[in-house]
């Protein structure tokens, strides 16, 4: 009896996959399902606490703390079907990845369209249901804010490329702290920046450290690492638009005149994907607040900001990455 069900649930998954049902509907679903139907507020089974007593809900699974999940998500993630065309964008939490994931998907698509429902209802591996990735159409790009060793294994069997994209810390955390104050509604977070700050600096956010983060990339770069890694910074993609994303064609052997780059940059601004994103699930959470690099400035202590450049200094001066504020 077993058998049989098995058999006609993987009859019925291959068909809808194949057909790309899902594709088509969940994206265009999920938005709304995620703000009228499913309770977020239910899922995450563990505390982040401030100093001031603040708790920020998360998951936490095999020791590792993840957004308010379900522990099966975090569990499938190894076994996620890998293409051989797959792109994969990696980032921590809040370097733009939204932003990247639209522009890729233009590249390698070769269209002027923004994606249905944007990287948090597509190719995000970290959350997004298996049928759903299993569905979108190649070439696709993933994203995923886990390091080297916790993504699927398909990755590194398949040599797939790997976009890294970073931003400075000072800003990282500026964005970080308004994601979660927005999200207020899933994860109860309501502190202060300061002691958000120290949360960070600490390593206590989901995903880990962003410190630890960019460390454990800089090792994965120096191994013998399967897989050819481009690094692309937030900063670079600000200041030198055409030309960053030129680099990032090459690496990808994609054919991509200057004219059509100029093309997807406008249809990607941050004014046109917060108009249409916010359309489709402003309630929801907060991605395109200001979208400018140097928001810091008006957010962190002269000490806040030391304490992030001797992290720096202490740690960090050997790394691929060093940041430009
Ligand atoms: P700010 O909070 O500093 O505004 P992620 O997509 O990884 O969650 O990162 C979110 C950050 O990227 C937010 O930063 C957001 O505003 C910024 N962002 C999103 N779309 C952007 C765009 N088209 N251009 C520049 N920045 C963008």
């Amino acid at each position: 009896m077993m058998a049989i069900w098995s058999t006609i649930k993987n009859l019925m998954y291959g068909l809808l996959v194949r057909s790309r049902l899902m594709y088509y509907i969940l994206p265009r679903l999920l938005p709304i399902l995620a703000k009228h139907f499913i309770d977020l507020t239910k899922l995450g089974n563990h505390y982040v606490t401030d100093e001031s007593g603040h708790k920020i809900k998360v998951t936490q699974c095999n020791g590792q703390i993840y957004p308010v999940v379900d522990v099966s998500k975090v569990l499938s993630i190894p076994h996620i079907t890998i293409r051989k065309d797959d792109v994969l964008l990696c980032s921590y939490p809040k370097s733009g990845c939204h932003w990247v994931y639209e522009i890729l998907h233009m590249m390698l698509n070769k269209h002027l369209r923004l994606t249905c429902s944007g990287k948090e209802f597509e190719g995000g591996i970290d959350v997004m249901p298996d049928i759903l990735l299993d569905s979108l159409p190649s070439p696709r790009v993933l994203n995923s804010h886990l390091c080297y060793p916790e993504l699927p294994v398909g990755i590194k069997e398949h040599k797939t490329k790997i976009i890294l994209l970073v931003r400075n810390p000072k800003d990282t955390v500026v964005s970080f702290y308004n994601h979660h104050i927005s999200q207020k509604g899933i994860t109860g977070y309501d502190g202060n920046f300061c002691d958000y700050f120290k949360l960070f600096m600490d390593g206590k956010l989901e995903f880990g450290g962003y410190f630890d983060y960019i460390l454990e990339w800089d090792s994965v770069m120096r191994s013998q690492c399967n897989n050819a890694i481009h690094l692309l910074t937030y900063e670079n993609l600000k200041d030198n638009p055409v030309e960053t994303i030129q680099q990032v064609a090459r690496f990808l052997n994609i054919e991509l005149t200057d004219s059509f780059a100029v093309q997807i940059l406008e249809s990607c601004q941050f004014d046109k994907m917060k108009v249409q994103r916010e359309k489709q699930n402003n309630e929801l959470v907060q991605f395109y607040r200001k979208g400018v690099k140097g928001d810091w400035r008006n957010w962190l202590t002269d000490e806040q900001s030391r304490s992030i450049d001797n992290m720096w200094k202490e740690r960090m001066l050997h790394c691929f990455y060093q940041p430009q504020y």
